[in-house]
């Protein structure tokens, strides 16, 4: 299993100084469409930035968030003091906690850290927390043409010297979470197509944008 302990206290900034402000716009595109006070599973969530966003735009929403680095999650639990609405696991896509439905699933970064068939085992995992209207939320990285494909195999390889990632094929993110039954009813790309931010909803209606 990876370990991103190693690299908690900068990652945020590595991943400002390679790709500056969008990253980050990238990520914030969709909170606003999140249900006031809805339940919200953010799975992989890092150090709590996007949770401190989060909750300035949804201060009643109940957030259950999940990592599996132990530092990531102290990080995060101290970009959301003052709000009691978070319960935060240590732990993977197996903790997720049984007989909540929610409303929201964000997954930011997260899917690529899966090859093919583990990403569909996932994501199809995580479906079966959700309602029939439940919206995902969902940036990641694509891979479209020659230099993503490049860029991806510079960052697989510093992961893997630095967290012990061990993945050999990108997955077809958007492919999965389609097959488990939602709809892209919005995205955007950022960094020349690199990165595309997508909003899916079960049962949703297509082509919105
Ligand atoms: C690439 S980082 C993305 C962090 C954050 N979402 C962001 O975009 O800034 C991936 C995060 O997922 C966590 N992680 C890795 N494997 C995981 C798993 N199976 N379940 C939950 N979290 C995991 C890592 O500890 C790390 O914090």
């Amino acid at each position: 299993m990876n370990n991103f302990d190693r690299i908690a206290p900068v990652y945020d900034l590595l991943a400002g100084i390679v790709f500056g402000k969008s990253i980050r716009r990238a990520q914030t595109l969709f909170l606003k469409e999140i249900p006031q006070g809805g339940h919200v599973l953010v799975l992989g969530g890092g150090t709590g930035w996007l949770l401190a966003e989060l909750l300035s735009l949804n201060p009643n929403c109940k957030v259950v968030y999940i990592d599996a680095s132990l530092k990531m999650v102290e990080m995060a639990k101290k970009k959301a003091e003052g709000s009691n609405n978070v319960f935060f696991v240590h732990g993977t896509e197996n903790s997720v906690p049984r007989g909540i439905e929610f409303d929201a699933i964000i997954t930011h970064f997260y899917l690529d850290l899966f090859g093919q068939e583990s990403c569909t085992k996932v994501v199809s995992l995580i479906r079966s927390s959700c309602h029939h209207r439940t919206l995902w939320l969902a940036c990641d990285f694509m891979n479209r043409t020659w230099w993503h494909s490049a860029m991806l195999c510079v960052m697989y390889r510093f992961f893997r010297v630095m967290t012990s990632l061990n993945v050999r094929e990108f997955p077809e993110w958007k492919k999965s979470i389609r097959q488990s039954g939602f709809v892209e009813i919005s995205s955007k790309d950022f960094s020349k197509g690199f990165i595309s931010s997508a909003l899916f909803q079960l049962g949703g209606v297509s082509g919105q944008n």
